[in-house]
């Protein structure tokens, strides 16, 4: 609790800074002649650049303000550049040489189809250059190579052309210090290199003229289907998220950047999470499987969510948890179980009792859906009527449950509580 209202107080002093920032930006820097925005609105179309600083960083955002170019009137002194869905076409030489102090710049979802070699000379501490969703179809590699630093590069979703031009991008990519640049990058012409990756494109293939067809590298062998995450967005700010809302994906995409924080699957069309799905996102804090279609979710499937804090698995189908499902998430805080066929049987009890033992997991939605005879009763209330039926498990269990009086439903949203067990007892170890 204290550490909720500690962050808590932290975010507002951010909001607080903030707003001071972009009040004292307006004060001194019309040229934009905007409506003063608040926060909220900052995503809408047409509203003004945002300058504010976060931790000591100076930050422009610009994103969805329809702009075509970099400005030279911008702060010389910024750090981050957020230009994400604008109209910007092309990259001259040059065109971020005032910024020197830059680290990270934010292209995505742009008309990019050209960026000329010289594009991001100066930037020698540029470490994350965002260039997915363009029309980008070559490019070579002296547009990064003095760049030092870099070592987050985006390229993915730009359609692209797999020829000799491409080659020593496609060298570059494939030096093992730049693992982490391009990664997702495929090839979108011509047709035989189709969906290949960059980084696993051979340069023999690339350069030969002959079309005697594909020849095809073998990545490694997989070991079940598996899609990318190549039609999802990616956002560094506020927070690295992974968005993958309604885009009809039947399965966990499984090459998720591993930076990221928040993942957003809602809405889409997966059934089970197999095991190990997420073991690659240590720093992974909230994940958003709400709207699914998940009837099973594997013992193992939520291994290594170490620091995962917020689960919302509302509007699903399922029936229970299989034991073990919950055993990996130490820093639980915050789950949604509404609108699923919560099944009240024997096979309940370890998600009710895994939530008893945590108590300071806030849950929601866990209200029995099937047999008939205990439709609408709170998972608790069963669980208690279960030992209830039972006289000899009632003699030993019952006094140890400590469910008197009412369920331990809480609301998350803090705006309500239900009813509060009174948990003042040893808990059960039958699960062992
Ligand atoms: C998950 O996504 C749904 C729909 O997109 C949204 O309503 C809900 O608030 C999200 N949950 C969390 C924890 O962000
Ligand atoms: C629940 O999810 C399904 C998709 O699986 C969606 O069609 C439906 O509208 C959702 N229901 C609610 C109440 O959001």
């Amino acid at each position: 609790m204290r550490v909720v209202t500690l962050i808590m107080l932290l975010f507002f002093c951010q909001v607080y800074e903030l707003k001071k920032i972009k009040r004292n930006h307006r004060g001194n820097n019309d040229k934009q002649n905007k409506k003063y925005s608040s926060t909220v609105k900052r995503y809408a179309p047409g509203s003004p650049c945002d300058i504010y600083t976060h931790h000591n960083e100076k930050y422009m955002d610009c994103q969805e303000t329809k702009q075509t170019t970099i400005s030279s009137e911008w702060p010389e002194d910024l750090i981050h550049i957020l230009l994400a869905r604008n109209r910007i076409r092309i990259l001259k030489n040059n065109v971020f040489s005032q910024f020197k102090n830059l680290k990270s710049v934010d292209l995505q979802q742009n008309d990019i189809t050209k960026i000329e070699t010289q594009a991001f000379s100066g930037l020698k501490k540029l470490t994350t250059l965002l260039l997915q969703h363009n029309r980008i179809r070559v490019l070579s590699e002296e547009v990064f190579i003095n760049m030092p630093r870099l070592t987050y590069l985006r390229l993915y979703d730009n359609p692209w052309d797999c020829n000799c031009e491409l080659e020593s991008l496609i060298m570059y990519l494939q030096l093992p210090k730049n693992r982490n640049l391009g990664n997702y990058a495929k090839c979108e012409t011509p047709d035989q290199m189709m969906g290949q990756k960059l980084r696993q494109v051979s340069q023999d293939v690339i350069c030969q003229e002959d079309t005697t067809g594909p020849s095809k590298i073998e990545g490694p062998k997989v070991i079940r289907p598996s899609v990318d995450s190549s039609r999802c967005h990616l956002y560094l700010h506020p927070t690295v998220t992974l968005d993958c809302r309604r885009k009809e994906l039947h399965i966990v995409p499984s090459d998720i950047a591993p930076d990221i924080v928040k993942f957003d699957l809602s809405h889409n069309k997966i059934k089970e999470l197999r095991s190990k799905e997420f073991t690659d996102v240590p720093n992974l804090e909230i994940l958003n499987l709400s709207n699914n279609r998940i009837e099973h979710i594997d013992p193992a499937a939520f291994a290594g969510l170490l620091s995962l804090q917020e689960l919302d698995l509302t509007n699903n189908s399922l029936v229970n948890f299989q034991y073990g499902v919950l055993e990996d998430l130490y820093f639980l805080k915050h789950l949604w179980l509404r609108d699923n066929p919560w099944r009240c049987d024997y096979n309940i009890h370890y998600l009710f009792y895994w939530l008893k033992h945590h108590y300071s997991v806030h849950y929601n939605g866990l209200e029995c859906k099937a047999p008939q005879e205990y439709k609408g009763w709170f998972v608790g209330r069963y669980v208690r009527s279960y030992y209830e039926e039972c006289p000899k498990d009632r003699l030993q269990d019952h006094t140890e449950l400590g469910m008197g009086e009412g369920e331990w439903e809480q609301h998350i949203d803090g705006s309500k509580q239900m009813e509060k067990a009174k948990a003042k007892t040893v808990l059960l170890t039958i699960l062992s």
